[in-house]
């Protein structure tokens, strides 16, 4: 076994707001997730008590402290700070965040907050949600109450969790909340999120003095079905509505012109831009960051004629899978390690921590009350190995997060899905770490994988 990681690499764990607080209380507002949960025929369960983290937070990060987590990335609510999304500001929904901040900081655990994952305040959808430009000024002040409450605590920021999730599954296939299915709201939606990244980004960094300060992109590494001209060609159309559509603005080199010209012949706008994108926004989109965050699970082969599909269900073309997660998601720890090295071929970013990555399967406690869970062990191992190769070779990754600290709510899949490092029990909320959390230990204080 060899040392592979220094001090200074950051071990932590993921969770979300809705995906584990609950806590309906202290005058938190309705989300555009409460909503869905609570009016979508293909959501079986809510998170209005999820894995009741509202009011077992402590109890939470003893478990961390256990765990030995170098940092732990959660996000805020937005409806627990402002009900409405833009208005007064709620302070007990403030004081559960510092209070959360604060009991970290006792245990050493480095907190890493997540402006937005997902959860935007139902007011706000009311008046048109991420279509509209106006919620990108309501973010950038929700983004600037949470600095001067927490900045004198909080360093590491995350704008925002997964923003080709938040705008295409939520607005074109309808599939998450707020449940639209258009292909014009859904690029507007999509721009809308970039732009309040950058704006954030700069308002943060303006309030909060040695912020280091990011988005948390998620990535679907793609490869040709074949080599026909045909499979290339829809693999590349894949990865820029996919990846390039979010990463080049990002890194200030727009929006990519192949996919600008593929939407206008399919008639998803007019013109050059389409008409939200306003003068200054690229620029503002491209604000400077400190790290790139990337969320990665799983990688895609694309053939023809399902090029813009998410589940092709092919395995990934050089790097054939080893196996499938319970979510059915091939498992390539390779496509990592390439896309990785490709990022920063592409774009340079000065730092890239992996915000997410982790895999879901329910083995769970048996008799002697032990979650035996080798194969996320082996998932986790096989993908930090990945990184532990691409850092050798000069790609600067500087930290790695599994999702997730506890099985949670995993949208509209339910509770059916488990992804933690610690089992819940749901039914009476009892929590016991399993083997993998074990392992994680293991390799954080020795700073290196077991062979
Ligand atoms: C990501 C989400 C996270 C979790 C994992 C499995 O897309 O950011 O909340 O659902 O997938």
């Amino acid at each position: 076994m060899s040392e592979v990681f220094p001090k200074s690499f950051v071990f932590g764990a993921g969770t979300s707001a809705y995906q584990i607080e609950g806590g309906r209380t202290d005058g938190k507002g309705e989300s555009i997730w409460d909503r869905f949960a609570h009016t979508s025929p293909t959501m079986a369960e809510t998170g209005d008590i999820a894995c009741d983290h509202y009011n077992r937070f402590r109890d939470d990060i003893g478990l961390m402290a256990e765990l030995g987590l170098d940092a732990y990335r959660f996000s805020v609510a937005w409806t627990r700070i402002l009900p409405d999304g833009v208005g007064a500001v709620n302070p007990a929904g403030l004081e559960f965040y510092s209070n959360l901040v604060d009991a970290l900081l006792e245990h050493g655990i480095e907190p890493w907050l997540t402006l937005y994952h997902w959860d935007l305040p139902q007011a706000l959808e009311d008046r048109g949600g991420w279509t509209e430009r106006s919620t990108v000024d309501a973010f950038v002040r929700y983004a600037e109450v949470v600095a001067d409450a927490l900045g004198d605590r909080v360093k590491h920021w995350i704008t925002h969790n997964e923003p080709w999730v938040a705008a295409m599954v939520g607005h074109r296939d309808g599939v998450f909340a707020p449940g639209r299915s258009s292909w014009p709201e859904a690029l507007s939606a999509a721009h809308h999120l970039l732009l309040s990244h950058g704006r954030a980004t700069e308002a943060i960094r303006i309030r909060v003095p040695g912020a280091r300060i990011g988005p948390a992109l998620d990535c679907r590494p793609s490869y040709p079905a074949s080599q026909s001209a045909e499979d290339i060609a829809a693999n590349r159309h894949f990865d820029g509505f996919r990846n390039r559509w979010f990463f080049d603005p990002v890194f200030g080199k727009g929006y990519p012109a192949d996919i600008l010209d593929a939407y206008r012949a399919r008639g998803r706008f007019e013109g050059d831009l389409p008409d939200f994108v306003l003068d200054g926004d690229l620029v503002a989109i491209a604000a400077p960051i400190d790290f790139l965050g990337v969320n990665y699970y799983t990688s895609l082969a694309i053939s023809a004629g399902a090029d813009e599909t998410e589940d092709t269900g092919v395995p990934a073309g050089p790097n054939p899978p080893e196996g499938h997660t319970e979510m059915g998601w091939p498992i390539t720890p390779n496509a990592l390690s390439e896309f990785l090295t490709r990022i920063q071929g592409d774009y340079s970013p000065p730092s890239i921590v992996i915000t997410e990555n982790g895999a879901s399967f329910s083995d769970g406690p048996d008799e002697d009350g032990v979650a035996r869970d080798q194969r996320r062990i082996d998932y986790l191992r096989e993908h930090l190995a990945a990184v532990a190769r691409v850092r050798e070779s000069g790609v600067p990754v500087d930290g790695y997060f599994v999702w997730s600290l506890l099985d949670n709510l995993e949208w509209v899949a339910g509770f059916s899905q488990r992804f933690g490092l610690v089992w819940v029990d749901h039914d009476t909320q009892e929590r016991i770490v399993k083997q993998s959390g074990r392992w994680y230990t293991d390799v954080i204080s020795r700073r290196g994988l077991d062979t």
